[in-house]
């Protein structure tokens, strides 16, 4: 049987494929497969390990005899469920081990905007430095300022214990729990989303939720572009609406809004959240993982319920 991998990926995922007696195709990157191409090798593929920026919907899904996707990302907004679910093929996805990693870059984002970390960077490499001043370049203290969480899954609780030994209060609004979006957006000092990107969460950080949130707040995206209208957050940061932003995710990835670029008050990363080497590895494990039970006629180990999204 072939599979295809849409970008190169971990060895151990691939010698996992090999050792189960599988042909991988493996798009080489670094730019994601185009769409012709997905869908003319996806023709003799029975699974298909897929990066969190290709769409896999029912065209994709309708173009071969496809089983199994297996996202190599535990976000899944990427994937038609129900498109899949019609069509009886397995959604896989890879939980629980880029938590400790998102959590963490969460966390450098969080430090590097309170402690304006790339501005101070910026002067000493431009020879703007003049020397130590008592007014220079002040931040957030992180002890005693409210973290409120958007999603309070897996790294939505990793963020929390990390920013507690911090000695920051967390507060946190979910599906399930926690205080209301409102009281959550007027008393956060850091603002942190860690909710899946679905159609209630498209856009949820508007410029009406901006709006109600502190002047000195720090908005933090780790999770997903769409749930922070960009446009929105770009006018608020302008205005002084919000003080800061630290993101790891863009509305139109891998655009990013012109607006952003060159504000002195954000910190944009290329989605590092899960890009450890360690991390990297299991998801590529992980993604082989599920693949291989599938096409083995196995349960796989992390399958992604329609219901669940
Ligand atoms: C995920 O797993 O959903 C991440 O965004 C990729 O690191």
């Amino acid at each position: 049987m072939k599979v295809l991998v849409t970008q190169i990926i971990d060895d151990v995922g691939i010698e996992a494929l090999h050792d189960a007696g599988l042909t991988a195709d493996v798009w080489p990157g670094p730019a994601p497969i185009p769409r012709h191409e997905l869908l003319q090798r996806v023709a003799h593929c029975q699974g298909i390990i897929a990066m969190p920026t290709d769409r896999i919907d029912a065209e994709v899904m309708d173009a071969g005899p496809l089983q199994v996707v297996a996202n190599h990302a535990v976000g899944v907004d990427n994937i038609d469920l129900q498109a899949a679910h019609d069509r009886q093929i397995t959604v896989t996805n890879t939980p629980g081990v880029l938590t400790d990693a998102t959590a963490d870059l969460t966390m450098a984002l969080v430090l590097a905007c309170a402690r304006r970390v790339l501005e101070g960077h910026a002067l000493v490499t431009s020879g703007a430095f003049e020397g130590w001043r008592p007014t220079m370049l002040r931040g957030m203290d992180l002890r005693g300022a409210t973290l409120g969480i958007v999603g309070m899954g897996r790294i939505g609780r990793a963020v929390s214990e990390r920013a507690a030994a911090f000695g920051m209060k967390v507060v946190h609004h979910s599906r399930t729990g926690g205080v209301p979006l409102q009281t959550l957006l007027a008393e956060s000092d850091v603002l942190s989303l860690h909710c899946p990107l679905t159609e209630d969460t498209r856009h949820l950080i508007d410029a009406d939720a901006l709006e109600r949130m502190k002047s000195s707040a720090i908005l933090i995206n780790t999770a997903r572009g769409p749930v922070v209208d960009e446009s929105a957050l770009v006018r608020a940061l302008e205005a002084d609406g919000i003080a800061a932003a630290g993101l790891d995710v863009f509305e139109e990835e891998p655009q990013v809004h012109p607006g952003l670029i060159g504000l002195p008050n954000v910190v944009l990363l290329p989605h590092l959240g899960s890009a450890t080497r360690h991390t990297r590895k299991q998801m590529a494990q992980m993604a082989a993982a599920n693949l291989i039970a599938v096409l083995s006629g196995r349960l796989p180990p992390t399958p992604v319920l329609k219901e669940s999204s």
